[in-house]
């Protein structure tokens, strides 16, 4: 039985603090219907717009730690990221009158895309909210993708802030708000990567790794994951500097963060969704934090076995998969899945990428 991780408990003791800390107890059902969620996630309408995207074995990664590597390679999507699963099937499960008036979202990039390309793909007016700290390269990609049914809005210095000026439009337009990860249906269609992963890895599969920011990845994954192979680990991954769901499930409630690191823009959340909150709460195994330098390396890694570059949020599942391989014994081999959740960086942060992880290197030497 491999140790089990915890977040915002000191490493030193996080191990044995599972549940103690956390709450995080699977055999609590108070009030939580599996079967609904197996049943969204199995009709979620997500592949008019979304790839199966494929489950590739990392043989360096695999061969260094001693265990099975494999990368769920949501970077394949067509907007370079797992986020337009979520937005495709909110937006084709509203009714025609409600799609007729038009959507409107916050998001910091990544959502945002998905929106765009369902809205072009469903022929539906968006306006989309972005803070103004989001990469230009998603920004633009949002406006490549929406093309003339998406307006674009820079607010706010974080997600939160975004939210608040989306909130004030979406009630001066009456326009219905597609939530980033606060939803049912955003859940669900997340939850498909979930789906694929069991159904493309049927031999012995020890823990998944999914990056977490508002909650809806790891949420839906969770779900289908519990509900099929309940032996299955679901872990969930955070940087240190902005672990809203790793607090909120230490205190047993949602935690509001003052501020967050921005490194990991794409999971830069000061406020977890309640109903994400909910999921993972019975769901997870846990939740592990990882700094920007271990990111760095493991942007490093999935290049050397896929010669891609994933963002930071993107290599967030495979910081906390190698945190969690140290702490196994030798001769474990387990078999780890990482998502690699989306590859939206802008080009210049590749030079802090690499002499961080060049860094990191030079510390183990
Ligand atoms: C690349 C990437 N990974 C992970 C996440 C976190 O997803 P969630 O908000 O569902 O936790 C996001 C969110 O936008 C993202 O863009």
């Amino acid at each position: 039985m491999p140790q089990s991780p915890v977040s915002a408990v000191p490493a030193t003791t996080r191990h044995a603090a599972l549940g103690a800390a956390c709450g995080l107890v699977h055999a609590d059902a108070d009030a939580f219907d599996a079967d609904d969620y197996l049943r969204r996630i199995l009709t979620a309408r997500v592949y008019d717009v979304a790839r199966e995207t494929p489950l590739d074995l990392a043989p360096a990664l695999s061969a260094r730690l001693g265990h099975q590597v494999w990368l769920k390679r949501e970077d394949h999507q067509p907007v370079f990221s797992f986020k337009v699963r979520g937005a495709y099937n909110k937006m084709a499960s509203l009714p025609a009158e409600a799609l007729a008036r038009g959507v409107i979202t916050a998001s910091a990039g990544n959502h945002a895309q998905g929106v765009a390309l369902s809205a072009a793909r469903l022929g539906v007016r968006a306006v989309i909210v972005v803070p103004q700290t989001a990469p230009q390269v998603k920004v633009d990609a949002v406006r490549a993708h929406g093309g003339e049914m998406v307006e674009v809005v820079q607010a706010g210095e974080s997600y939160s802030e975004a939210y608040d000026h989306a909130m004030a439009l979406q009630r001066e337009q009456a326009l219905t708000f597609i939530p980033a990860f606060d939803d049912p249906e955003v859940i669900a269609g997340q939850g498909t990567v979930g789906m694929e992963i069991l159904r493309q890895h049927r031999g012995a599969l020890d823990a998944v790794f999914v990056p977490i920011g508002g909650g809806s990845l790891a949420a839906g994954v969770a779900a289908y994951v519990k509900a099929v192979r309940p032996e299955v680990q679901v872990i969930g991954v955070q940087t240190e500097d902005s672990c809203a769901m790793a607090r909120s499930l230490a205190a047993g409630e949602r935690v509001t963060l003052d501020s967050v690191g921005l490194f990991s823009d794409g999971t830069a959340v000061k406020r977890v969704g309640e109903e994400t909150f909910r999921l993972c709460r019975h769901l997870l195994d846990g939740v592990l934090t990882v700094d920007t330098d271990a990111l760095c390396a493991a942007i490093k890694d999935i290049f050397q076995d896929t010669r891609s570059l994933v963002e930071p949020a993107g290599a967030l599942a495979l910081a906390g998969l190698k945190q969690y391989a140290a702490g196994l014994p030798q001769d474990a081999r387990q078999a780890l899945v990482a998502i690699t959740s989306g590859a939206n960086m802008n080009f210049d942060r590749l030079r802090i990428v690499a002499e961080r992880a060049e860094a990191v290197e030079a510390a183990a030497r």
